[in-house]
């Protein structure tokens, strides 16, 4: 749904009492996206993990500060840019969220985007390629670019995938890299 007087705060004022699907029962906080409604770049993650629900923000705990230092040495400002998640609610055991969940909290994501309209949309993750995409494979598409429906998606890996493999630090910073090349080519300030 998305109405021409909307704005971010209308949609964290929701989602914090949202209980739209089952997460919403297991959930200390509900996590809304947060940073620049003017974002250019849109980071959109998984879900909420334990940090997360218990300080009702996105990207505050490892995978945050994994995501927080690889934007630093590309030389992106977070506080410039948007990040949000496919779920803003927190599953039980960092479970991956199911499709009926994803469907009844996409209404939020929707309405994210329609409102930032970020020129370029920061896929982290498998789980985000396959909600916004239909994709499965991350590790064989991150990189790169795709056309959707007049938006334009970047793929990368999810940070939380540097905590179990450092290797994959170089993977994440260089996709930034080219993420801020793009930007740069197409004129989009960050
Ligand atoms: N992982 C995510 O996908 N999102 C968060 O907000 C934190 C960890
Ligand atoms: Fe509502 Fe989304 Fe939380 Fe489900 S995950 S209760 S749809 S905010």
């Amino acid at each position: 749904m998305s109405r021409s007087n909307d704005t971010i705060d209308r949609i964290r004022d929701e989602v914090i009492k949202c209980k739209l699907c089952n997460l919403c029962t297991n959930r200390t906080n509900a996590v809304p996206g947060e940073g620049n409604s003017k974002a250019t770049i849109m980071f959109i993650g998984e879900a909420p993990g334990r940090n997360e629900d218990e300080k009702g923000r996105p990207f505050v705990g490892i995978a945050g500060k994994i995501l927080d230092e690889c934007l630093d040495n590309v030389g992106i400002v977070r506080a410039r840019t948007y990040v949000t998640n496919i779920v803003k609610c927190r599953p039980p055991n960092n479970r991956v969220p199911k499709d009926d969940e994803r469907r009844l909290c996409n209404n939020y994501l929707e309405r994210e985007i329609s409102i930032v309209s970020p020129k370029i949309i920061c896929i982290l993750g498998r789980t985000a390629y396959h909600s916004m995409l239909g994709g499965a494979s991350i590790l064989g598409n991150r990189g790169k670019f795709v056309e959707r429906d007049g938006r334009l998606f970047f793929l990368t890996i999810h940070p939380a995938a540097i905590i179990y493999n450092n290797k994959l630090r170089d993977t994440l910073e260089k996709d930034l890299r080219t993420l801020v090349a793009e930007c740069s080519r197409l004129d989009i300030p960050i």
